[in-house]
């Protein structure tokens, strides 16, 4: 698949030139590669971005969250789709570099107004927006996924669709996904199953009893 505009499909072709690099850097430095882990993208990969992409424009959230830009990979699927169906994404990101680059690449594809890059712990963040959220990418390290989830959890709108990414690679993360996954499935108003895409994607409905949809 390539993106409708060149623009994009530029910047994109860029990243996939980067993952690759990083992929040979990686298997190079083995284990101790995790020490280094800011320096690579740490993308969600092609299949999981284009999965968001479709998912979005079909069911045409109006905000986005995403949680852990890195270096604006996911964000670039996720402000096309946001484009296409009139959405806005907000994006948080502690790492200032990694925040400045994904914001350079977001303007070259020309998907800058589609994006509220927002600097600093993605917990803090999400409380301290009232807003409410239609879609949500769970990108983050993986021990902040559960406080993640309590923060925004209360701001998901109906039928709001979360995905939670690794949650069956890298092994390693496999305690702190077991940790997701149980309170998720420890909250009655959100439905979920675990989809083989990519690292492992955990897709979570919000559908609370007594809805007028149900
Ligand atoms: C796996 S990477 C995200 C990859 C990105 N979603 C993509 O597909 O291109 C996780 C990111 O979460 C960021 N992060 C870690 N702790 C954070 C926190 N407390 N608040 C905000 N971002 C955080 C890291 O700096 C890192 O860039």
């Amino acid at each position: 698949m390539i993106f409708a505009d060149p623009a994009v499909q530029a910047v994109f072709t860029r990243y996939l030139a980067r993952e690759a690099a990083d992929a040979a850097r990686m298997r190079e430095l083995g284990p101790a590669g995790f020490a280094v882990r800011d320096e690579f993208l740490l993308p969600v990969g092609e299949a999981v971005g284009w999965f968001l992409h479709a998912l979005i424009t079909a069911r045409r959230p109006r905000r986005i969250l995403e949680l852990g830009t890195s270096y604006g990979y996911s964000t670039l699927f996720l402000a096309d789709a946001a484009r296409i169906v009139g959405a806005q994404v907000v994006t948080m990101e502690l790492a200032e570099y990694k925040q400045a680059h994904a914001s350079a690449q977001l303007a070259e594809a020309g998907l800058a107004d589609r994006v509220d890059f927002r600097l600093g712990d993605a917990v803090a963040m999400i409380a301290a927006d009232p807003g409410e959220w239609d879609f949500v990418l769970l990108d983050i390290w993986k021990e902040l996924y559960v406080p993640c989830l309590d923060a925004f959890h209360p701001r998901l709108a109906e039928e709001a669709i979360v995905c939670a990414d690794n949650v069956i690679e890298p092994a390693m993360s496999r305690p702190d996904m077991r940790a997701y996954r149980a309170a998720v499935a420890g909250k009655p108003d959100l439905q979920s199953a675990l989809l083989p895409i990519g690292s492992g994607i955990e897709i979570s409905v919000k559908w609370s009893a007594g809805s007028s949809r149900l």
